[in-house]
Order: structure tokens, then C-alpha cells, then sequence
């Protein structure tokens, strides 16, 4: 039963994007790509509580590159390239920034984290020339499978699989995969398939302390 109304909310807040949908795709068809997003992603990031949830899925996952099943993206959070991807069962939390980012299935990212391609969005090689005009580099930046991003942690390299970066870490480099990170810039702490204190074991343990319902607001948040 719980179920079926889980199913049928789901159609519902798939039928009543729909508006928005085609607007945002006209957008993107008239040539405004990435602006598509970032306006109907903002005005999406204000719907509160599960509402919110279920149509930021519904709405995500026609006009992202993907958005996967039950991915709880929550309030506040900001896309700014549709070619982002969402995994399936992947928790984003309250006001989080991301970029043109492939997140893994089963990822679980904290509130205010902002995950960007790279650093070197602007050259500043020059003073003739203001930053803004001078050109960069973005970077593709990945997320992988049942990683766990900290507390306001700001993402500018790649995260492996299983890995775990720790709040307020700054990640300047890749992370390999089942590392534990933390720190600014991170530093690799720990390897997860190593870890015998009681106490990571425990923190570390998905049922008890990574299972945020969506619409919850988060111990994050
Ligand atoms: C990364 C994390 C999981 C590490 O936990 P842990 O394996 O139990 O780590 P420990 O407590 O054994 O700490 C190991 C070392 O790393 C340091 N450390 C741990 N977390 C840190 C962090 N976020 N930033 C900087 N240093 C950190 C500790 O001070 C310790 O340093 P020391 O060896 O010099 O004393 C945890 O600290 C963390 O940041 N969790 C994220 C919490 C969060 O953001 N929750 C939001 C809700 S989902």
C-alpha cells in the first residue's frame, strides 16, 4: 500500500512538472543551455519538505542528464549545467552547489557542500584583461558509488568509490577509492576496507547513520 502511494505521488509530481519541463527545454532549444537550469532549479530548490523532494526528482529527471530513482535532492541545493547526473538513491542535502558533476548511485552529500570543475574556472595570467573575460579550464569531475561527502566540504577533483570526505575538507586532488579524507586541502587519512576502530566501524555503518529519509531536513542541515 505504502508503496502504491509512493507510486502514484511519484506520477503525479511527474504530470505537474511537465510545464515547467517544456519550458526549460524550449529555453535550452532556443540556445540557453545551462541558463535553463540554473533559473528552474533555483525556483525548484524553494518548494519545501517532501513536495519539494518528489518534484525536484520529477523535474530533474527530464531535464538533467539523469536523475535517478528515489535521488532526494533537497531544499536550497542549485544545479548549474544540465549535463549533470544524479545516481539512483543518492542523497544531495540543504543548499548545495553543483556543477557539471556524474554523482554515482547510493552517494550521500551533506548540507553546503558545493562540488565544482576544478579551480580553474578563469585564467589570471593576465592584468590587462579582467579575470572574468580571461579563459579556464573545467574540469569533469566524478562522485563514485556509496561515497559520503562531509559537512560544507568543497569538492574541485574527483572522489572515488566508497570513499569519505570529511566536513570542511577542501578536495584539490582525486581521491582514490574507499579512502577517508579530511582536512584543507584534503589528505587521506584512512582506507576504508582497513578501518578497525570501533567507533569509524560504527560512524561508517550505512543503515544506522547514512538512511535520511527523503524530505528530511538531515543531521546535515
Ligand atoms: C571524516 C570522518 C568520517 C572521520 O571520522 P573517523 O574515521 O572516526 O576519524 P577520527 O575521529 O578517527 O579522526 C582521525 C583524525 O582525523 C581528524 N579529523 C577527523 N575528521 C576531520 C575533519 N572533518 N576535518 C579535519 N580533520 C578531521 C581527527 O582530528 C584525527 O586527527 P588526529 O589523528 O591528528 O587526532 C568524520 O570526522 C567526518 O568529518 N564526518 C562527516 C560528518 C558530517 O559532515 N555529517 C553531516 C551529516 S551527513
Amino acid at each position: 500500500m505504502k508503496s502504491l502511494i509512493k507510486r502514484t505521488l511519484v506520477i503525479v509530481a511527474h504530470v505537474m512538472v511537465l510545464p515547467a519541463v517544456a519550458a526549460c527545454l524550449a529555453l535550452r532549444a532556443a540556445g540557453g543551455k545551462d541558463t535553463a537550469i540554473t533559473g528552474w532549479s533555483q525556483a525548484f530548490s524553494l518548494i519545501p519538505g517532501t513536495p519539494g523532494v518528489l518534484l525536484r526528482q520529477a523535474f530533474f529527471s527530464w531535464t538533467l542528464a539523469r536523475c535517478g530513482r528515489d535521488a532526494c535532492v533537497s531544499f536550497g541545493t542549485l544545479f548549474s549545467h544540465s549535463s549533470a547526473e544524479v545516481g539512483n538513491s543518492t542523497y544531495i542535502g540543504n543548499y548545495c552547489s553543483i556543477g557539471d558533476v556524474q554523482i554515482d548511485d547510493d552517494v550521500l552529500i551533506a548540507s553546503h557542500v558545493s562540488i565544482m570543475n576544478g579551480c580553474r574556472q578563469h585564467g589570471i595570467g593576465r592584468l590587462d584583461v579582467p579575470v572574468r573575460e580571461q579563459q579556464g579550464a573545467c574540469e569533469p569531475i566524478t562522485i563514485g558509488c556509496d561515497s559520503w561527502i562531509g559537512e560544507r566540504a568543497t569538492v574541485a577533483a574527483s572522489v572515488g568509490r566508497h570513499c569519505v570526505i570529511g566536513a570542511g575538507a577542501l578536495v584539490l586532488s582525486p581521491i582514490p577509492d574507499y579512502a577517508v579524507a579530511v582536512g584543507v586541502p584534503a589528505r587521506v587519512i584512512k582506507d576504508r576496507r582497513h578501518l578497525t576502530d570501533p567507533i569509524s566501524d560504527s560512524r561508517l555503518d550505512p543503515p544506522t547513520q547514512l538512511a535520511l529519509s527523503p524530505g528530511e531536513s538531515s543531521t546535515a542541515g
